[in-house]
């Protein structure tokens, strides 16, 4: 009896993390033939798997990194994986403002046409800074991001209809924005989440600035994924998250699903852009859909990136 009530309980247990874990897969097979992606950090997690799937749909992927050896090696894993020779990286570390700049100059010589552009990368909940003395998740996450959209985004224009997708996430309703402190940096989990508030605030700022120019802005939380963010961490959070993951999260080829569907499906751009959860639209909680809010905070990082 003991043993027959252990087994029930650990199907059960079995069969209801394999629910929780259950993904939508991005349906949509449209091709991206003579279409050209752009993505952040592209050589690792959910990042590369995107640069997979966007290739094997014939689109020319550009993956953005700043670890020249990494990222070269991920070109050859995406080429050899999607059978698409035109895959290229480029180097890129957002945390460098400088860097930015000059990725976007070259960018924009080398590669005629941006139809997609994935802001993808991310510093994990560290504290740190960046070479502009930014805190590390808002210089990476949010103002590295900001300033690459907007010297793009001519190109983006002339490419329209064209999309540009930012990774967020769920966990950008732990906090709001502090105008008098963007640059918090104290508790390392709220600064990440204060990052990720920024990304939600940015896409929909985007979204309005571009709205009838032919560029749809979305916003994406890719669910909890077995990427590669614990690497920045302890042995023993590692080994804490190991088992966690094991338990909840999915694959980075399920997590890529909802980046996937903003940048290719018509059902997306029905929405025009917005906030994007298990490939259909979800609703940011009210805060986080305040224009006035993700209207300063674009003027904010304006001026920060020294753009005005
Ligand atoms: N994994 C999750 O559960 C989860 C949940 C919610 C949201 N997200 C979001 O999903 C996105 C992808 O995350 P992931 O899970 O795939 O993480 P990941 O495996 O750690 O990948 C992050 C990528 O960002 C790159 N990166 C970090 N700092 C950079 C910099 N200064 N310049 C250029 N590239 C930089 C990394 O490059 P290196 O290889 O050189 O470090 C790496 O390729 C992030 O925006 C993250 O916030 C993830």
């Amino acid at each position: 009896m003991y043993l027959l009530s252990t087994v029930v309980a650990s199907l059960a247990v079995f069969f209801l993390l394999k629910w929780m874990k259950k993904r939508r897969y991005c349906t949509d097979v449209k091709r991206l033939d003579g279409k050209t992606v752009l993505i952040t950090g592209g050589s690792s997690g959910i990042g590369k798997e995107t640069a997979v799937a966007l290739a094997m749909r014939g689109a020319r992927v550009v993956i953005a990194c700043r670890d020249a050896d990494r990222a070269e090696k991920a070109v050859r894993e995406i080429k050899s994986r999607s059978r698409n020779l035109a895959v290229v990286c480029m180097e890129l570390d957002l945390a460098n403002l400088r860097s930015v700049r000059n990725f976007c100059k070259s960018f924009l010589q080398k590669e005629k046409r941006l139809d997609i552009l994935i802001n993808n990368a991310a510093m994990p909940a560290i504290l740190d800074w960046t070479d502009d003395g930014f805190s590390m998740c808002l210089g990476v996450n949010h103002l590295g991001h900001f300033l690459l959209t907007n010297l793009l985004l001519g190109r983006l224009k002339e490419c329209a209809p064209s999309r540009v997708v930012t990774l967020t996430c769920s966990s950008y309703k732990y906090q709001k924005l502090d105008f008098q402190d963007l640059n918090y940096n104290l508790l390392p989990f709220f600064t990440y989440c204060r990052s990720k508030l920024a990304n939600v605030y940015f896409s929909h700022e985007l979204g309005r600035l571009t709205q009838g120019k032919g560029v749809t802005s979305y916003a994406v939380h890719p669910g909890f994924v077995q990427s590669e963010w614990t690497c920045h961490y302890s042995f023993l959070f590692r080994a804490v998250m190991r088992v966690l993951m094991w338990m909840f999260s999915v694959s980075c080829e399920a997590g890529a699903q909802t980046v996937v569907y903003c940048a290719v499906s018509d059902e997306a751009a029905i929405h025009g852009g917005g906030y994007f959860v298990d490939c259909r639209a979800a609703t940011l909680r009210p805060f986080a859909r305040d224009a006035g809010v993700a209207k300063k905070l674009w003027e904010a990082s304006e001026r920060l990136v020294k753009l005005a």
